[in-house]
């Protein structure tokens, strides 16, 4: 059982089914997950409450104070407020302040960042009180990100990579496995740690298999030689005023 698996959550649809949220955590960490983005709480009391699984051993990505927005009045909370507008919140990025506060109250032992290129990432080591652990991007073979795994891994912060299942590759076949398989193998075996997302059981136990196989050093470049640069998310498309990767 893989202690860096990981699994994600999106809704299927228009509106979220709690129950099948729930069912989807819930067999993933007794498929043998860790690291759960975005899922809430959904199904994981259960699995603690059944001893599958201690809460201790459980990673989640779902937090925050000013920003939180209870599932019960919107999933997922979205880019805009009540009034469907979105407002550039007055946060400074070289702080992590709130989530300080709850590694000092002994509510968090790790603080993660998301989207944060080399910049952003000195400036919150030189103003925060805890260095992160963890920088998740965007990073796949058509945005292969070589400067920033480089940074991270000289600052010693580790990188979470997203939009893994993004693009396809052909090296599948060879190693008898899934395009979805290979594409996960490439980052884990570059020291990445994955979320990829599903709300398909049989799919959400492939994509913990990728511990069997090792990818050649020439499959790991010619997979990386797909690099064009490509970003799938960027939330300028939302609103022009968040062109975070100007
Ligand atoms: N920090 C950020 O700014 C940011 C931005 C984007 C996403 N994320 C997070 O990153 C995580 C990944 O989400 P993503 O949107 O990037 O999706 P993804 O992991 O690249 O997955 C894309 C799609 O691939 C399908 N899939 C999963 N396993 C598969 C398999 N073995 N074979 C074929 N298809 C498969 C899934 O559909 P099925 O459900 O039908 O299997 C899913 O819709 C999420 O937790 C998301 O919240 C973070």
């Amino acid at each position: 059982m893989s202690q860096h698996a990981t699994v994600a959550l999106k809704r299927t649809g228009a509106k979220v089914n709690r129950a099948t949220c729930a069912d989807t955590v819930y067999n993933a960490i007794k498929a043998g997950y860790r690291l759960l983005d975005g899922a809430g709480d959904y199904g994981l009391r259960r699995a603690i409450a059944d001893g599958i699984v201690k809460r201790e051993d459980l990673w989640n990505t779902f937090h925050a104070r000013d920003h939180y927005v209870d599932p019960a009045h919107r999933y997922p909370p979205e880019w805009w407020g009540d009034d469907k507008k979105v407002t550039s919140p007055r946060f400074p990025c070289r702080r992590l302040g709130p989530m300080e506060e709850l590694v000092d109250l002994g509510l968090a032992k790790n603080i993660g960042v998301s989207n944060c290129q080399g910049s952003i990432l000195q400036d919150i080591l030189r103003y925060s009180r805890y260095e992160p652990a963890v920088n998740q991007v965007e990073l796949h073979p058509y945005l292969t990100q070589e400067p920033l795994i480089k940074l991270c891994k000289t600052l010693g912060i580790a990188i979470t990579a997203y939009s893994s299942l993004g693009p396809k590759a052909t090296i599948a076949s060879k190693h008898s496995k899934t395009t979805a398989q290979v594409l996960l193998r490439w980052s884990v075996q570059q020291g990445l740690a994955v979320i990829p997302k599903s709300n398909n059981h049989d799919r959400l136990v492939q994509n913990l298999d990728v511990d069997q196989f090792t990818l050649g050093e020439d499959e790991i470049k010619a997979i990386s030689s797909l690099n064009i640069n490509l970003r799938l998310n960027d939330p300028a498309e939302i609103d022009p005023r968040m062109a975070i990767f100007a």
